[in-house]
């Protein structure tokens, strides 16, 4: 499908769920139009798509569900006929209903969806200690990626080929916790304050902080940290990194699913 502008929409506090779209656009030959990233605001001029566009529309999986906050974002832009691809990224756990909530919330916004994927990242609570999907998107997945893109059509992807449940499961909650600082580590140079999808974060006299009623555990602000003064040690987070190395660490693969 090359005849169409191509253009991304995505939520990524880590990156994975961009480089995944950007290897899908490489696969289709489309020229490249606008980016929407959704990852630190709504926007605020959104562009005006059209039949004559194919929108790449990318999320990470959180609890098996969409990130709120990328959904309440994406409820800004209209569709109007534009031909889309959902795509969610997950860190080979599972991506349980998410798919299907996105495949749904591209049509209540109007957009015409073709095809679909879920493909792997590194999972944003992986650490040294407990590798999660480290690595992933892979020079393997990409590859996928590009060929996905490449089998693209026009005809509609009908709902009842994309995996997922309706009613969805319940959302995850943060448990009111936040990283937190190695205040003596810290040489408040801001840039995990820049990166906050929620704008949660402040300086104080001594080092960044992050706020336990805002933070969404998305790790952005452990990942852009230059000298690794922070992390997330909830109790809630440290169970589940557990769980998804003992039992979800076996390789998955991308899942495409075309008209
Ligand atoms: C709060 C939270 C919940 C997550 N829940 C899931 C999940 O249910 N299943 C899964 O396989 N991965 C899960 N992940 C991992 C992310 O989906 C994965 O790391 C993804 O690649 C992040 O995308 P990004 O790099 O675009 O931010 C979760 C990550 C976070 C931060």
């Amino acid at each position: 499908m090359n005849n169409k502008i191509i253009h991304f929409i995505f939520f990524s506090p880590t990156g994975t769920t961009r480089t995944t779209l950007e290897a899908i656009a490489k696969g289709t030959g489309c020229t490249t139009g606008s980016t929407v990233n959704l990852t630190l605001e709504a926007p605020s001029d959104s562009p005006e798509f059209s039949e004559a566009d194919l929108v790449l529309v990318g999320m990470p999986v959180y609890g098996g569900r969409l990130p709120a906050l990328a959904a309440k974002r994406f409820k800004s832009i209209a569709g109007n006929g534009a031909a889309v691809v959902p795509v969610v990224v997950y860190g080979n756990r599972h991506y349980d209903d998410c798919l299907v909530e996105l495949y749904d919330l591209c049509k209540e916004q109007g957009f015409h969806p073709v095809a679909a994927g879920a493909f792997l990242g590194e999972h944003s609570f992986s650490t040294a200690a407990l590798p999660l999907s480290v690595g992933r998107p892979d020079a393997a997945d990409l590859e996928k990626a590009e060929a996905f893109g490449r089998n693209i059509t026009e005809e509609e992807l009908r709902v009842e080929r994309v995996p997922g449940n309706r009613p969805y499961k319940e959302r995850m909650q943060p448990a009111g916790s936040a990283t937190s600082v190695d205040a003596a580590t810290c040489i408040q140079c801001g840039k995990c304050i820049e990166v906050c999808p929620t704008q949660g974060m402040h300086m104080t006299e001594t080092a960044a902080e992050s706020h336990p009623d805002n933070c969404i555990w998305c790790m952005a602000c452990e990942r852009i940290c230059p000298v690794h003064a922070r992390t997330l040690t909830h109790e809630k987070v440290m169970v589940s990194a557990r769980k998804l190395s003992e039992f979800f660490s076996e390789r998955r693969e991308p899942e495409t699913f075309l008209a």
